[in-house]
């Protein structure tokens, strides 16, 4: 064992001798704690502070290396995407990217890899991430925890808090995090498999007509010819992404990393002729069935095979599209050559039940994990169980690069379902092929949460659900929580139920568009917390524990979430059901709805009719508003509304201009917003932390919800303002450039 101190609080314990094709940590930034320590006591390793006991038991290797830990009162949370709640006291994982479309409770590995986890005890937690591109495999016990890895030896990383948001920011300043998106990719986005050209227009069309603001459509596999990807089907003429983007809309394309196996397909044999392929084990081009049939794949684990990547997006570029969605990346292989000469072996014998289910596994879906080589760029092979978890990480590295050769100081918009510790700072995550179930509209919400701590904070699930069919209420219910997610697509599956927002008759059209509406209004406040996961790391969706750590009751709320930093969502996660039961967190929350005030630490009934959802807004919050647009980029100007919540608060307002990378040279704007009270009066603070950029917000409307009517005075910046009351609130307005 060999502890290296790499920065006051992150202690680096590399066992045996772990090889990784690749480094994912690039840097530690994180503060210095006296109160930490990781040291060696008699050949064992104890990692400690006032509260943290972890004790190594022992360590083991046999094929697979192991680290057996003790530890008491701990709860685990992180693991990147699981199925599941939060806490994940009582599991066993394994981090293999894989492709199981049907997420049963128990489905376990998914489509991303993340080993990195979160161990809370009480005040104190701590991050601990296994620094493996292997398959790795996790156990969390009530008295400790096992890690594992296929490897000849393990790195951990121990990342000190004692905080969780601290113990996040300090594992993506090793990992990464986020750009800033493309404003765009914040606003609605409809899919299905498959939009044809014509489908997309007239959806396009319909979104404006009906007034439901939209910025992105999709197109899936039926784009391309024949499923190769980098081609068009015939239809898709020049220049007709235009009439898409006339109208305001963002085009996404659908890239799978399977290419077809065909002479006549230039890129089939560019990629041959730099034998570009994964190998199988006898040193040909390994074989895979996905959508266009017989495939190789591409050996991204080489620079070289990267930058062809990358170059192979111009025929998607050239046609006008603004952002990649990466799918089936991780690499989903629905059928090999070698499973077809086992099948044609076993039906050689006289048939029966065994073989019969011999068979049967056969058709699931396998990871190859010992069947396909890799090369590095030194020509060093590496077996793909070691490559498998990073591929979709470098296929994104390298369709980040595409952007910057056919879109150069634009921001990339990629998607992904597969992915690595670090995935985000390349790519969103959406969580693959759920079902149009209540189950997984409710169990969206822990999945997204786990990313969110895993340091993915660009998150969403298919709204409305991918697999079977929606109806209308569930549509309902699922668009007024997806609106609060980080990403918000509704997406489904060929052959289901259609559920664009007004697939289920007005009534269900109402609120779909209420919702939607209500995600662009709140834009300004969304943004900014985008900002701070873009600086901070820290998740745009939250579990309630972040609030207060120490407090156990809240690692089971698994239905409830923080949203940026002041909006607790509470969705309603059941058909026939117009109330339900609402944990109100320490301190005082507003009901977003009615103004309500509620306090803190209690449970409450809470009604929901079809056309709401439960919001809250805590107490002393400020939260940023503007007037709904068609899509994002519509207004050169922009009214901002600042809705104070009781009588003292602070907001932090964040600005740019949402397409360009000028913010990374200081092109951008960071506004706070101090609000006190004075005897019959308030006083507003209002600073640019940072000024960089000339601003969308033009009118400014201070909004003091729910003020005392003896309120006569406020004054801004020292300067008092005329003010009025507007119903129950009492308002001030300005303009942003007098002020700033
Ligand atoms: C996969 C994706 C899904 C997509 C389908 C067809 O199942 O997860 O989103 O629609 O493939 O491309």
């Amino acid at each position: 064992m060999k502890i290296e101190k790499l920065d006051g609080s992150i202690f680096k314990v590399t066992y045996g001798k772990p090889q990784n094709p690749l480094e994912v940590v690039q840097n530690y930034h994180a503060g210095d704690s006296k109160d930490f320590s990781c040291t060696q006591e008699d050949d064992r390793l104890v990692v400690k502070d006032k509260e943290i006991l972890i004790t190594q038991k022992s360590e083991d290797f046999n094929g697979i290396f192991s680290v057996d830990f003790s530890c008491k009162d701990a709860h685990f949370f992180g693991f990147g995407e699981k199925m599941g709640y939060l806490d994940k006291k009582g599991r066993n994982f394994k981090m293999i990217n894989s492709d199981f479309p049907l997420h049963t409770p128990d489905v376990d590995p998914m489509y991303i890899s993340i080993p990195f986890f979160i161990a809370i005890f009480g005040k104190s937690a701590i991050g601990i991430f296994v620094d493996t591109t292997s398959y790795s495999f996790f156990n969390l016990r009530e008295d400790g925890f096992t890690i594992s890895a296929k490897d000849e030896g393990i790195t951990i990383y121990f990342i000190y808090g004692p905080d969780v948001k601290k113990v996040i920011g300090n594992f993506t300043g090793m990992v990464g995090r986020m750009e800033m998106p493309p404003a765009w990719a914040i606003g609605y986005q409809q899919s299905r498999w498959s939009y044809s050209k014509d489908d997309a227009i007239e959806i396009a069309k319909k979104m404006r007509q009906k007034e439901i603001p939209c910025d992105v459509i999709y197109l899936d596999i039926d784009y391309m010819d024949g499923y190769r990807v980098f081609t068009w089907k015939k239809d898709f003429e020049n220049g007709f992404s235009n009439y898409l983007h006339d109208m305001g809309f963002k085009l996404v394309t659908i890239v799978d990393p399977g290419i077809k196996i065909d002479e006549n397909y230039d890129i089939y044999r560019s990629a041959k002729s730099m034998d570009g392929f994964v190998k199988d084990k006898e040193g040909n081009d390994f074989v895979g069935y996905v959508w266009p049939g017989r495939c190789n794949f591409p050996d991204f684990l080489r620079s070289d095979v990267r930058e062809w990547w990358a170059r192979s997006h111009k025929a998607l570029f050239e046609k006008g599209i603004d952002g990649i969605w990466n799918d089936m990346n991780e690499p989903a292989i629905v059928w090999t050559d070698s499973k077809t000469r086992k099948v044609s072996e076993l039906f050689k014998r006289e048939i029966d039940f065994q073989i019969l289910g011999e068979a049967k596994t056969l058709f699931l879906q396998e990871d190859a994990g010992d069947e396909i080589l890799h090369k590095d760029d030194n020509g060093k092979v590496w077996p793909h169980y070691k490559v498998r978890n990073v591929y979709a990480y470098l296929e994104a590295m390298a369709t980040k690069r595409a952007f910057e050769l056919y879109r150069p100081g634009k921001r990339p918009f990629i998607l992904t379902r597969a992915g690595f510790a670090g995935i985000q700072k390349y790519a969103a995550v959406w969580t693959g092929d759920n079902s149009s179930w209540w189950e997984h509209l409710e169990i969206e919400m822990p999945i997204s949460m786990g990313l969110g701590l895993s340091g993915v904070a660009f998150t969403g699930a298919d709204v409305g659900g991918f697999g079977g069919d929606a109806n209308g209420e569930l549509l309902a219910r699922w668009m007024e929580m997806g609106a609060f997610f980080p990403f918000f697509r509704n997406h489904s599956a060929i052959g289901t139920a259609r559920q664009e927002p007004w697939s289920f008759g007005e009534k269900i059209e109402e609120i779909a568009k209420k919702y939607i509406r209500l995600r662009y209004e709140l834009f300004p406040y969304i943004y900014t917390a985008f900002y701070f996961a873009h600086k901070e790391g820290i998740p745009v969706m939250k579990p309630l524990f972040m609030l207060d750590q120490a407090n156990t009751d809240l690692y089971s709320i698994n239905d409830e979430f923080i949203f940026g930093d002041s909006i607790l969502v509470a969705p309603i996660t059941r058909p026939n059901t117009t109330w339900r039961t609402v944990y109100i967190p320490k301190d005082k929350w507003i009901d977003m709805r009615n103004g309500n005030l509620y306090e803190g630490d209690h449970v409450y009934k809470i009604d929901a009719p079809l056309d709401e959802i439960p919001v809250f807004v805590k107490d002393g919050s400020v939260i940023f508003r503007t007037d709904p647009v068609n899509y994002i980029f519509e207004k050169e100007k922009m009214n901002l509304y600042v809705d104070i919540y009781g009588n003292s608060a602070i907001g932090y307002l964040y600005e740019d201009d949402g397409e360009t990378l000028g913010y990374k040279e200081g092109n951008y704007n960071l506004y706070e917003f101090a609000i006190g009270s004075i005897p019959g009066g308030y006083t507003i603070g209002l600073k640019a932390l940072h000024h960089g950029y000339s601003g969308r917000y033009d009118k400014v409307w201070i909004r003091f919800l729910n003020a005392p009517r003896m309120i006569t005075k406020v004054t801004l910046n020292g300067k008092e303002m005329t003010n009025h009351f507007e119903g129950k609130d009492l308002v001030i307005e300005f303009q942003m450039k007098d002020v700033i």
